[in-house]
């Protein structure tokens, strides 16, 4: 058994989901059709393809989740039995507004959150809650492009008043898009319709119709802050970053640069949302490229008068970069820059796994943004075998363990001021990228196969109780 340092008192130990991989009952109490309810299934290597609507004759995961609409009670107290001090999911767009522009919300819908919320409180669970999760209402991609609009702006802007008012009591911490910078992959389709609800006509650039969805984002993630202190100044609000460093793959004095490159590119949504202004590199490469990003002055306002409270972020893995002597303005193009670091093993979706690499980025965000950070999301995706009614997860625990123990460095040794720690997941998902189930991530295994087929039971693994026994110690035995 390792030990390690114990955690400050108040420390929010938990888990995290997102309601689109959880939820299911896509149709049920007047939900209307998310982004998340046209994705197929895909697999490693494997992408999603992307319906303009649902058709019958196909079968999209989301649909069913694991059913944690109908479960939840259930699951949550299996989340208290573990000891959970938090819970983080997100509120389904499409619950609350069934198209996004509807003039007044769901009744049905609000109804549900406040139950899930209730329930979580009933067990001094603290819910962590995202706004948006990867779970667009179809139509706004559909009827407005998505993010290209003032309207969506404005549309999420509503959505996030009427959770705010709405649930202000029971929610106090929030975060308003998530991983929102996993944009700068925007070669692969899925970031720019996940985040933004791009979908890209053949012959506009897609890097420049990111920066601009993005900004929009960022002004709307920036007047939800400043509107949520109106509502509650005690309600802290957070932005949602992936945070995987990029390490330079050689000492090599170009490679050290093109890593710094890559991370300013990575991370500057971080920049706007915690320090309120774009960086001057920024405009530069907007005028190199050509772009035209349309900023107005009301934006730069919000941006300034709105920076977030906090920085929630995910952390799965690092990669690295190098030079090449094609790309003298170290232009970093996540397709093409991206190299395998030999010194770290992969798990069998070929994410490479470092424990350090969650030290160096708290840190790297702590010193950039002044910040508290809080880890929301982290785990293993994995194949889980059953052998006779268990599920022996030693590689996840031994994930979470090396990962746990580098965070506490962070905390004891750095002095990081961190919220809390929420594994990826609470329980069995479907995966976000693939649409898988066997790509398990939880902490609980649910009897579900990748068609939706199994009788849905709950079994602990033995992460489970691994993790209980972590947070009963607040961290210490690990
Ligand atoms: C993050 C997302 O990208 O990573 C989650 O916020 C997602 O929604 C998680 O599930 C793991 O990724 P994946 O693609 O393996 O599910």
């Amino acid at each position: 058994m390792t030990k390690g340092y114990q955690m400050p008192t108040g420390f929010l130990w938990g888990g995290a989901v997102a309601a689109h991989q959880v939820e299911g009952a896509w149709q049920a109490g007047g939900k209307g059709v998310s982004i998340a309810d046209v994705m197929r299934a895909g697999a490693k290597d494997v992408p999603r393809l992307v319906d303009d609507q649902p058709l019958a004759e196909q079968v999209y995961p989301n649909h069913w989740g694991i059913d944690f609409y109908h479960t939840y009670r259930d699951d949550i107290k299996l989340f208290a039995e573990m000891g959970f001090k938090c819970f983080r999911t997100s509120i389904a767009w499409t619950r609350i507004f069934p198209n996004g522009d509807e003039a007044l919300p769901n009744q049905e819908g609000l109804q549900f959150y406040d139950d899930l919320f209730a329930t979580c409180q009933q067990y001094g669970i603290e819910p962590i809650v995202t706004l948006s999760h990867f779970e667009l209402p179809l139509h706004l991609v559909t009827a407005y492009g998505g993010f290209r609009s003032r309207e969506v702006e404005a549309a999420f802007l509503k959505f996030a008043q009427v959770c705010f008012e709405r649930y202000y009591e029971t929610v106090k911490y929030w975060m308003t898009f998530n991983e929102i910078n996993n944009q700068a992959m925007w070669r692969d389709p899925h970031p720019l319709l996940q985040n933004s609800g791009l979908l890209l006509a053949d012959t506009e650039n897609a890097e420049e119709a990111m920066f601009q969805a993005a900004h929009l984002e960022l002004v709307a993630s920036a007047k939800a802050v400043s509107l949520a202190h109106l509502i509650d100044p005690t309600l802290q609000v957070g932005a949602m970053i992936a945070m995987t460093p990029i390490y330079p793959l050689s000492a090599k004095p170009q490679d050290v640069m093109m890593a710094e490159r890559a991370m300013r590119y990575r991370y500057y949504y971080g920049d706007v949302h915690a320090l309120g202004t774009y960086p001057a590199w920024l405009r530069r490469y907007w005028t190199r490229k050509g772009y035209d990003i349309a900023i107005t002055e009301a934006d730069q306002v919000a941006l300034q008068n709105g920076t977030v409270d906090y920085v929630g972020f995910s952390y799965y893995n690092s990669l690295a970069t190098e030079y090449q002597a094609d790309n003298p303005h170290y232009d970093y193009d996540e397709a093409r820059s991206v190299v395998p670091n030999p010194y770290v093993p992969r798990s069998d979706w070929g994410w490479q796994i470092d424990p350090v690499g969650l030290r160096y980025g708290m840190n790297w965000m702590a010193a950039r943004w002044h910040k508290p950070l809080f880890i929301v999301e982290n785990g293993y995706g994995a194949y889980d075998q059953i052998e006779d009614g268990q599920i022996h997860d030693d590689y996840r625990i031994n994930y979470l363990r090396d990962h746990v123990l580098e965070m506490e460095k962070a905390v004891v040794e750095d002095g990081i001021d961190l919220l809390g720690y929420t594994p990826w997941s609470a329980i069995d998902i479907i995966s976000a990228s693939t649409g898988e189930m066997k790509k398990r991530y939880g902490l609980i295994y649910v009897d579900q196969d990748d068609e939706g087929h199994g009788s849905g039971r709950r079994l602990k693994k033995d992460s489970f109780t691994w993790y209980q026994q972590v947070i009963a110690s607040n961290g210490e035995t690990l």
